[in-house]
C-alpha cells in the first residue's frame, strides 16, 4: 500500500467512465449507508484465493474466471445462480481431469453490475440515447427517464450481491459442488447434445474413481478437497464510491481490504496510469486484475506492474489479456516478455470476448465460437513459445440456453440470434458452447 493512501483518496485523481450522477448529495447518502453494512466477503478468504493464484503464477494452477458480461436485477434467483455453478463446475471438472492441473473457479459474480462504454451515447431504435451502463447505476428500457441514474441501485446491488453470496455459500457448502454430484452438474439442454454425453462419460469415470478409492480404504468423507469446493467471487472495479465503501481495514495486519468481492479488476477504459482506478486498487490487499488491450505499451505495463505489486507478491497481479484473434500474435509477446524479463510473478488470462465483438447482419452485437478459441489458442502458443504459463481463461458466459454468440459444434447461425439473445450487455457463450469449449482448452493445456 502506497503510504500516503487512503480508501477515499482516488477522488482527487481523474476518473474515466463515471456515471454523471444528477444528485450528488443522494449518492453520498447512499455511500454513507452502504459503508455501514457488512461486508460480502472476508479477508482470510482473500488470502486463500491470493494463495491458489500464487500457484498459478508459477504454473501449478489454472484460472477459470466466469460468468455474465453484466449482471442484472430482472433475473436474479437461485435457479439461475445454480444453473451457471453449474457451468463453471463442469467446466472446471474437464479442465481438471482432462490436463491434471487444478483449477482455481472465480465467477464474475455477486457484483458485476457497472459498465464501462466505448461511447456515452447509444443509439436505440432510432433514438439517441445515454449508454447503458449496468443495473447498479440505471435501468436498460430505452428512454431517456430510464437512462437517469439513481444513487439507490448501489444499495440494490450490494443486497442482490449478498443474496448471491448466499445462495453460493449454501450450494458449495451444502453438498451441490461435491465431485460425487459431478452427474447432476449436466443441465436438462445440455444433457442429450454430444458435449453433454462426452461429460457424462467424464463424470462417470469420475464415481469410478472415486468408488475405487473407497474400495482401497479411503475414507472420502474426511477428504476435504472432495467437497469443498471454492467459488470466489469478483468483478470490475469501476464505481470507486461503491468499493471504498465496503473497504475495511484489517485490524490484526493492518492492511485494507475490498470486501465487495474477493478479487476486482480494472478495465481497459480506466487502466490510466495517472487515474483513480489504479490508485483506488494500488492500496487494498486482494488480488487484482488488469485488463490488456491491444494499444498497451511495454513500459507502460511495467509501471503499472510496479506500482500495483511493487513487492512481487505471487497472486496478487493478475494480467487480462483482451487483444483479439486478429492482434493477439502481434501485440503479446512482447508484453509477455517485457514482463517476464522484468522478474514481475503474475498470472496471464486470456479473455477471448472482448476483441472478438462485432455487430451481425441481423443487427446483434455478438462473437464467433472459433474466434474467441482462436485467440486462446494463440495465447497459449504465444506463452509456449516463450517459455511462461497460460495461467487461465477470463470468459462471459450463463447457463440459459441462449444464442447470443455465433457457432459451437451445436453450431448456433446468424439467424438463430434472435430466438434467445437475453443479455443485458455482451454477448455470452451457452452451457453447451462453453462445455465446449473447455474440452477444446483442456486439450491446449495437456500439449
Ligand atoms: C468486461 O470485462 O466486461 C469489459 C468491459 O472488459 P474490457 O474492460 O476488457 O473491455
Ligand atoms: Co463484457
Amino acid at each position: 500500500m502506497p503510504s500516503d493512501w487512503n480508501p477515499w483518496d482516488w477522488e482527487g485523481y481523474r476518473l474515466d467512465q463515471q456515471p454523471d450522477w444528477p444528485d450528488p448529495e443522494a449518492l453520498s447518502a447512499v455511500l454513507k449507508e452502504l459503508a455501514t453494512r457488512s461486508p460480502l466477503v472476508y479477508p482470510s478468504e482473500i488470502e486463500e484465493l491470493r494463495g491458489s493464484l500464487a500457484k498459478a503464477a508459477n504454473g501449478k494452477a489454472f484460472v477459470l474466471q466466469a460468468g455474465d458480461c453484466a449482471e442484472s436485477f430482472h433475473d436474479h434467483s437461485a435457479t439461475a445462480i445454480r444453473a451457471k455453478l453449474k457451468v463453471i463446475l463442469q467446466m472446471a471438472v474437464v479442465l481438471t481431469y482432462s490436463s491434471g492441473v487444478s483449477v482455481v473457479k472465480i465467477g464474475r459474480i455477486a457484483g458485476q453490475f457497472a459498465k464501462p462504454r466505448s461511447s456515452p451515447m447509444e443509439e436505440v431504435d432510432g433514438v439517441e440515447l445515454p449508454s447503458f451502463r449496468g443495473h447498479i447505476v440505471h435501468a436498460d428500457e430505452a428512454t431517456a427517464a430510464a437512462r437517469r441514474p439513481e444513487p439507490e441501485r448501489l444499495l440494490r446491488a450490494y443486497e442482490q450481491s449478498r443474496s448471491t453470496v448466499q445462495i453460493l455459500k449454501a450450494l458449495t457448502e451444502g453438498g451441490f459442488s461435491d465431485l460425487s454430484q459431478a452427474h447432476m452438474w449436466n443441465l436438462d439442454f445440455v444433457e442429450s447434445s454430444p458435449e453433454g454425453e462426452r461429460y457424462e462419460a467424464v463424470a462417470a469415470e469420475i464415481d469410478r474413481a472415486l468408488k475405487f478409492m473407497a474400495a482401497c480404504g479411503i475414507d472420502l468423507s474426511t477428504e476435504e478437497v472432495l467437497h469443498k469446493v471454492d467459488i470466489w467471487t469478483s468483478h470490475e472495479a469501476l464505481l470507486l464510491g461503491y468499493e471504498a465503501a465496503l473497504t475495511r481495514r484489517d485490524r490484526s495486519s493492518g492492511r485494507y481490504y475490498d470486501l465487495s468481492a474477493h478479487s476486482v479488476w480494472v478495465g481497459e477504459r480506466t487502466r490510466s496510469l495517472d487515474g483513480g482506478h489504479l490508485r483506488f486498487v494500488s492500496g487494498i490487499a486482494n488480488p487484482i486484475g488488469i485488463k490488456v488491450g491491444p494499444t498497451m505499451a511495454a513500459a507502460e505495463l511495467l509501471e503499472i506492474c510496479e506500482m500495483v505489486n511493487p513487492d512481487r507478491i505471487p497472486g496478487r497481479l493478475t494480467l487480462v489479456s483482451r487483444m483479439g484473434t486478429g492482434l493477439v500474435e502481434e501485440r503479446l509477446p512482447e508484453l509477455v516478455r517485457a514482463v517476464r524479463d522484468a522478474g514481475h510473478p503474475v498470472v496471464w488470462l486470456c479473455d477471448p470476448m472482448h476483441g472478438n465483438t462485432f455487430t451481425s447482419e441481423t443487427g446483434y452485437k455478438t462473437r464467433r465460437f472459433e474466434d474467441i478459441f482462436a485467440e486462446i489458442a494463440s495465447f497459449f502458443g504465444i506463452h509456449r513459445r516463450l517459455g511462461t504459463w497460460a495461467g487461465g481463461v477470463h470468459i462471459e458466459l450463463t447457463g440459459e440456453d441462449v444464442t447470443e454468440c455465433l457457432g459451437g459444434s451445436l453450431e448456433v447461425l446468424q439467424s438463430e440470434l434472435c430466438r434467445a439473445y437475453d443479455t443485458i450487455c455482451d454477448p455470452r457463450l451457452n452451457a453447451r458452447q462453453s462445455l465446449d469449449l473447455a474440452y477444446r482448452v483442456a486439450e491446449l493445456l495437456i500439449h
